[in-house]
């Protein structure tokens, strides 16, 4: 490395050394012929011209180094190369005819010959610059094979693409910029024009024979990217981006990291100012335990801890192949830490109380639950079992074993729930508000739905879009809260930092989104028009809501310290009577079918409302997959 360095080093200084003399022996050539034209074509006064001649060089070199025109890289010579020859040369005779008026004024120098050697230098330096770009051009590759690209912003991320698809090979070439700051139009950035307005953008693919859009706005929001989008569309183009600010690493972006437009460009908000110091504080060098910590948002949460430096990360997770692949996501990232994953169910006590004492964990992230509500409706004994009992149970085995702090991962499906997966995730919350504490802070944080979390909407819509599917929503004006998954965690963590014993902390999520307008995204970003693809609705599913709330009507909406994060606490029950509702909500559990648990889920949960299932469609009487349908709603 560096050998390499000190080489190319070697090499670049005799390059400029070559340089300069070959621009010496042009001003050289310029005064001679200079000479000849002032006087038909002879050399008379030669002594004038040998002293001038070394006064002139240094005049010219001293200034041609200021200017930078020893640099070389002429095959990308450009107007700004021009005007530094025009300046050079301009400072350079100003400085010789200093020197020869006031320094040599014996001599008596020709006054004409200032002016024709000017002109002439000029002429030859910007001459042999173009002579050189057109040389490289016509040897160059290929140019033809190129792709012809249009860039989408003028900033600084466009200028660092235009930089490297100037470089030999890039396999692009620059047509123009589109920037909607109307002052830039006209300008040239790396002599690249600024074409117009991105509204210019069908006209221009169309006039210039682009072949790709590339979207250099690392900082565009949601609303602009889908801008963007549906220009590209509307152009028929190919479209790619570079990434996002917060992923742009080492703030630089590069060709190589262009990629596809994603929905979470289009859903992009604001990146979230969060507390990093309070979350490193409370997680650096403590061993912290994470439930379902294979699943999309555990394996965010392990992804996260190990950032802010625990001394030990245990990663539980009952299903084997999840933990595998977690594992492998995790590799080289333990940032220090120790990384354990445990197979285990959180049903199983036994299992659960050996865990615990082993490794002692001082902080519980609880994200291990069952979440899809359509298959919750069908396996109501289930729910409660891992969702409600087995919170219970995770909660009096962590006091046991010391731990200081426990996060329930909560949902929005939990406020005036329609499903037996909300109202259990309502109990849930229920029990962190009520229980008493020996020492350990139990918060919840409730939120909406993650982009892209395991079976949810989007995969499935995607999926049924790459397989050339119709895609199925329940229902035109369904609508659902949608955050990015890193940032709900981050916010997550936020949360954890900032709750008190009994918090519901409740994440902002922003305005809900429809749906369907989430599929039509989808087929813009696939590159098809809606006319392409066929939209089916299959009818809202038992236990699906239309809308989503974050809040219950009754509860009181506190700010906390993050502008992100709300915190309410409005749930408190009396716990001896709640235990005594568990007691009973376990005991309906041992008679068959669902609604016996159901009346005991409404019994806690009053808010809980719920159809009664007609009998031939009770848990194990209905394939599943007949009435799953795999229809994209809410989850
Ligand atoms: N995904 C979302 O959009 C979203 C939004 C808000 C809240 N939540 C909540 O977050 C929690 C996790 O959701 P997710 O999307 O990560 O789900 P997921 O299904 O991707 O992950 C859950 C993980 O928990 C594990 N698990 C389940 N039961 C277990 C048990 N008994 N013992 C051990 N491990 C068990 C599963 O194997 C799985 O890996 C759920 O409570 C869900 O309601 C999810």
């Amino acid at each position: 490395m560096h050998i390499t360095h000190k080489a190319s080093r070697l090499l670049l200084r005799r390059k400029t050394w070559f340089i300069g003399i070959f621009q010496a022996t042009l001003v050289s050539c310029s005064l001679i012929v200079a000479w000849l034209l002032r006087f038909d074509f002879s050399l008379p006064y030669r002594r004038i011209l040998v002293l001038g001649l070394p006064v002139l060089l240094l005049a010219r070199i001293a200034t041609m180094a200021c200017f930078g025109l020893f640099r070389g890289w002429w095959r990308y010579v450009g107007v700004r190369d021009g005007l530094d020859v025009l300046k050079a040369v301009g400072a350079g005779s100003l400085l010789f005819w200093i020197a020869m008026r006031f320094a040599f004024k014996a001599i008596g120098f020709p006054r004409s010959i200032y002016l024709l050697e000017a002109l002439l230098t000029a002429g030859l330096l910007v001459g042999v610059r173009l002579l050189s770009r057109a040389l490289a051009e016509s040897v160059q590759e290929d140019l033809s094979s190129n792709k012809r690209v249009i860039l989408i912003g003028a900033g600084a991320a466009a200028q660092t693409i235009l930089r490297e698809i100037r470089r030999p090979s890039s396999g692009y070439v620059a047509l123009g910029c589109l920037d909607d700051d109307r002052s830039k139009v006209g300008i040239r950035i790396h002599d690249v024009p600024v074409l117009g307005t991105v509204d210019n953008l069908p006209s221009l693919v169309t006039s210039q024979s682009a072949d790709e859009v590339l979207i250099a706005v690392p900082s565009a929001t949601g609303a602009q990217m889908s801008k963007f989008v549906s220009i590209c569309n509307e152009a028929k183009v190919k479209f790619r981006t570079v990434p996002a600010l917060k992923d742009i690493i080492a703030g630089q972006v590069t060709v190589s990291q262009l990629r596809e437009v994603s929905l979470e460009d289009l859903l992009g908000r604001e990146r979230v100012q969060i507390d990093l110091a309070s979350v490193r504080r409370q997680i650096a060098d403590r061993t912290a335990l994470v439930t379902g910590a294979a699943g999309s948002i555990g394996s965010e949460l392990c992804r996260q801890i190990l950032h802010y430096g625990p001394a030990r990360l245990i990663c539980l997770d009952q299903s084997e192949t999840g933990l595998f692949f977690l594992r492998l996501g995790l590799d080289g990232r333990s940032n220090g830490a120790e990384v354990t994953y445990r197979v285990g169910d959180i049903c199983d006590s036994e299992r659960l109380r050996s865990l615990l004492l082993e490794f002692r964990p001082e902080i519980i992230f609880h994200a291990a639950a069952y979440k899809h509500v359509p298959m919750m409706e069908l396996n109501a004994h289930e729910a409660v079992k891992n969702n409600v009992l087995a919170l219970v149970s995770v909660l009096s085995l962590a006091e046991e074993a010391s731990c200081k702090s426990f996060v329930l991962i909560s949902s929005d499906k939990a406020v005036n729930p329609t499903n037996i997966m909300g109202a259990t995730k309502r109990i849930g919350e229920l029990i962190i508000s009520s229980r008493p504490t020996t020492g350990m802070r139990c918060v919840s944080v409730r939120f909406g739905n993650v982009l892209g979390s395991s079976g949810s909407v989007i995969p499935v819509l995607k999926e049924q879009l790459r397989n050339h599917h119709t895609l199925t929503i329940t229902h035109p004006d369904i609508k659902r809260f949608f955050m990015v998954t890193a940032e709900a965690v981050e916010l997550v963590l936020q949360a954890f930092a900032i709750g008190d014993h009994g918090d519901i902390l409740v994440l902002d999520m922003g305005e809900p989104v429809r749906i369907l307008d989430l599929a039509r995204s989808l087929i813009r970003l696939s590159g098809k028009s809606e006319q392409d693809v066929e939209i089916r609705f299959t009818g809202l599913r038992e236990g699906e809501k239309l809308k989503e709330e974050l809040f219950y009507e009754h509860e009181k909406v506190l700010p906390t310290s993050c502008e992100k994060v709300k915190r309410t606490n409005g749930s408190l029950r009396d716990w001896s009577e709640l235990c005594h509702q568990l007691e009973e909500l376990r005991a309906s559990m041992s008679v068959d079918g669902a609604e016996p648990v159901r009346a005991k889920i409404k019994e806690i949960v009053s808010e809980y409302t719920f159809q009664e299932v007609p009998a031939t469609k009770r848990a194990g009487e209905v394939p599943a997959e007949v009435r799953m349908k795999k229809a994209a709603g809410h989850d």
